[in-house]
């Protein structure tokens, strides 16, 4: 089968490398409007054809029924590229964050509807891992109880993508070109992290700001308008009873490095470090008025690491097999709570989305 990747970056080579693991050959096409970024790409990967204009690599060829089409560009170029190869028939795998806004996100959906395509985010990178599924496995065996509270926080001092991470891409810093800051960056795999968790049916943005905290290095030749950390409080509703989310992510703070996932319930608890599977999962419940401590058996590591998992999961999805991909509209509601905590950050409105649940059939 055919895979186009269209943004020949950090990223588009991490979804190439990724390809090669799926189970059956692939043949790679490529597109980037940088014949540098392009020619670097085909270098890595021989056997790709590469093309500098994205209209030409998507009509150069009919569309087959499985082609894929990985949108690797930096934000503000997801739109075009996905309109185009949804309309060339194609699949397409959007890299995080979906869109720059709520409203542009919306019109690609709709487009993949439309036009009977799928369209998934690469911010399912966690999900399906060991530690994720050993977390909603007890949830479901009830031993929590009634889940009331939920700590989602991962804080990192100097972790900033444009700065300390990947300093060539300054686009990551301005918001004409990111759509925003760390929320758009991290928060995409932190909401596909918790929403598969909780499964809420909705959910209500209470209070939410953003911050930006100077460093002495903070580059002054770059637009650099975008925030480091987040914050949210929120209430996630699924059945009859309201689970209070604090939610926190840095890219930058004064403070002190932090990482805790923590779900707390009228019987018991369970707490791991996000997006680190090596580190255990622990279970915290009473016996005889003391706390017990167990760690949680999380089975075998994957044979696939965080950087395969968008393509796998979407390939199977674009098979009709079993996956943890987030497609169309599972992939719009995800987007909108990052969309809606820069409203209520910036208006002090609370802000509600219904989480629909749509079936995609192909
Ligand atoms: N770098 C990472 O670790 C990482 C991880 C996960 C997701 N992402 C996401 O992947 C996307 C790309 O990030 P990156 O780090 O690979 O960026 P990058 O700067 O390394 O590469 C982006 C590439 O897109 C090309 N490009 C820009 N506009 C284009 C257009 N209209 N048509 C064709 N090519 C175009 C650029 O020339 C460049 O080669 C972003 O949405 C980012 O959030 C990046």
């Amino acid at each position: 089968m055919r895979i186009y990747i269209i943004g020949a970056g950090v990223i588009g080579r991490t979804h190439a490398e990724a390809a090669k693991k799926l189970s059956e050959p692939i043949q790679l096409r490529a597109a980037d409007t940088n014949p540098a970024a392009l020619e670097a790409f085909c270098s890595q990967f021989p056997e790709t054809i590469g093309f500098t204009n994205v209209e030409e690599m998507l009509n150069s060829e009919t569309a087959q029924n499985d082609d894929i089409v990985i949108i690797c560009t930096p934000p503000t170029a997801h739109f075009d590229p996905t309109r185009l190869s949804i309309e060339s028939g194609r699949h397409v795998l959007c890299e995080k964050p979906l869109a720059m806004n709520g409203s542009q996100a919306q019109e690609m959906v709709q487009l993949a509807e439309k036009h009977n395509r799928l369209l998934g985010c690469c911010s399912v990178r966690f999900k399906g891992m060991p530690h994720m599924e050993a977390v909603k496995k007890v949830i479901k065996s009830g031993s929590l109880g009634e889940i009331y509270h939920v700590t989602f926080v991962n804080k990192w001092e100097r972790s900033r993508s444009g700065i300390e991470y990947q300093p060539a891409s300054r686009w990551f810093l301005n918001s004409t070109l990111s759509g925003g800051g760390v929320l758009m960056d991290w928060g995409p795999y932190d909401f596909a992290s918790l929403n598969d968790i909780l499964n809420p049916t909705s959910i209500e943005i209470n209070t939410a700001w953003t911050a930006k905290p100077q460093t002495e290095i903070d580059p002054l030749d770059t637009p650099f308008d975008v925030e480091t950390h987040v914050g949210a409080f929120m209430t996630f509703s699924s059945g009859n009873h309201p689970i209070h989310v604090h939610y926190e992510r840095a890219s930058c703070t004064h403070g002190e490095s932090y990482a805790r996932a923590e779900i707390e319930g009228t019987l018991g608890s369970l707490r791991w470090t996000p997006f680190d599977s090596r580190q255990p999962v622990f279970l915290r419940y009473d016996k005889h008025g003391q706390i017990v401590e167990e760690q949680v058996e999380t089975g075998p590591r994957s044979e696939y690491t965080i950087f395969d998992n968008p393509l796998l999961h979407f390939y199977r999805k674009v098979k009709g097999l079993e996956s943890h991909a987030n497609v169309n509209q599972q992939a719009l509601n995800n987007f909108l709570c990052l969309t809606s905590i820069y409203t209520t950050a910036e208006t002090g409105q609370k802000q509600l989305i219904a989480m629909v649940q749509k079936g995609v059939t192909l």
